[in-house]
């Protein structure tokens, strides 16, 4: 068996947020330091309920639960609108909330005390931000950061070019993009083509998993359509766990990639140099993933009992 992949996950959950979590955790090849939380799809209180919700109906209520950022570095939050008030529509979890206010303190001490962590981020930048101004060379020791976010050459989700996860905190964002350690972004041109239907979760029927997956994703589903005119799942975050699961998967390009900060129809956009002169590239973008070896392997995963 080889070594498993030690990973702290910073999350704002979020329905993909939650399958992604329940993906990482049953796929058996990560070792989770922590699962840190971030207001972003929902307020940091409902986040950090419902990554300790999605832990308990996995039977995970071990794995260490760290509340972060209420919002973004300097701007007012926006949440989203597709996961509903709760974060997570159809299931609005009742669970102890239980603020630790301490996400950015922990990431620090774990990086600090493992060799090798990959941070995997699934909502606004704001805690890693956070953990790099506070100790800068502490969090060089980091492996790499693995991103979900970004539009680079197609429409943005929230904006007219701008992903959500950057929209929230363009400010956050630009600290990391310009931080100098590995970094690997799985921005919506990678995502907005795998689309799951109730049929692929109807699957995990018999699973412990489905009803509760079930109702999540109905409400799921119908937000995206009202909201983008897709009815579909959009797989955002458990695309980017996927990463780490099945590199060969997925291709991978350099980029420079600079973030919008200042622009007012701009907010957030991921601006990339495409011409070709010299690039000072400061990030590595997961252009395409596989999309049917996805769905196999994600809905196989969330099957297994044990
Ligand atoms: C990202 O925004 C959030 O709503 C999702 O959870 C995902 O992380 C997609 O733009
Ligand atoms: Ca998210």
């Amino acid at each position: 068996m080889k070594n498993k992949i030690p990973i702290i996950i910073d999350t704002d959950p979020g329905h993909d947020d939650a399958l992604a979590i329940m993906f990482a955790v049953k796929s058996g090849i990560f070792d989770i330091k922590a699962i840190t939380t971030v207001a972003g799809n929902s307020t940091i209180e409902n986040t950090t309920r419902n990554a300790r919700y999605i832990l308990k109906l996995l039977d995970r209520e071990d794995i260490s639960v760290y509340s972060g950022s209420a919002k973004p570095l300097v701007r007012e939050l926006i949440k989203a609108v597709v996961h509903g008030e709760s974060g997570l529509e159809g299931i609005d979890p009742k669970n102890e909330s239980k603020l630790t206010n301490d996400a950015v303190d922990k990431i620090i001490k774990i990086v600090k005390e493992n060799e090798n962590i990959t941070l995997v981020t699934l909502g606004p930048l704001t805690n890693i931000a956070r953990a790099i101004e506070e100790d800068n060379e502490a969090m060089k020791r980091v492996k790499q950061i693995v991103i979900m976010g970004g539009a680079i050459k197609v429409p943005g989700n929230k904006d007219r070019v701008a992903e959500f996860n950057i929209f929230v905190d363009p400010d956050a964002a630009n600290i990391v993009f310009n931080f100098p350690v590995k970094k690997f972004l799985v921005p919506l041109d990678a995502c907005n083509h795998v689309q799951l239907q109730l049929e692929d979760f109807e699957k995990l029927n018999g699973t412990s998993l489905y009803e509760p997956i079930m109702a999540m994703m109905k409400p799921y589903i119908e937000n995206i359509f009202k909201d983008e005119g897709i009815k579909a799942a959009l797989m955002y975050d458990p695309l980017t766990i996927y990463y780490l699961f099945n590199p060969d998967a997925c291709k991978v390009k350099e980029y420079d990639l600079k973030i919008e900060t200042k622009g007012e129809l701009t907010r957030g956009m991921t601006v990339a140099e495409l011409r070709s002169s010299t690039k000072d590239y400061n990030i590595n973008v997961i252009e395409t993933i596989d999309g049917e070896s996805f769905k196999k392997d994600f809905i196989n995963i969330l099957k297994q009992e044990k």
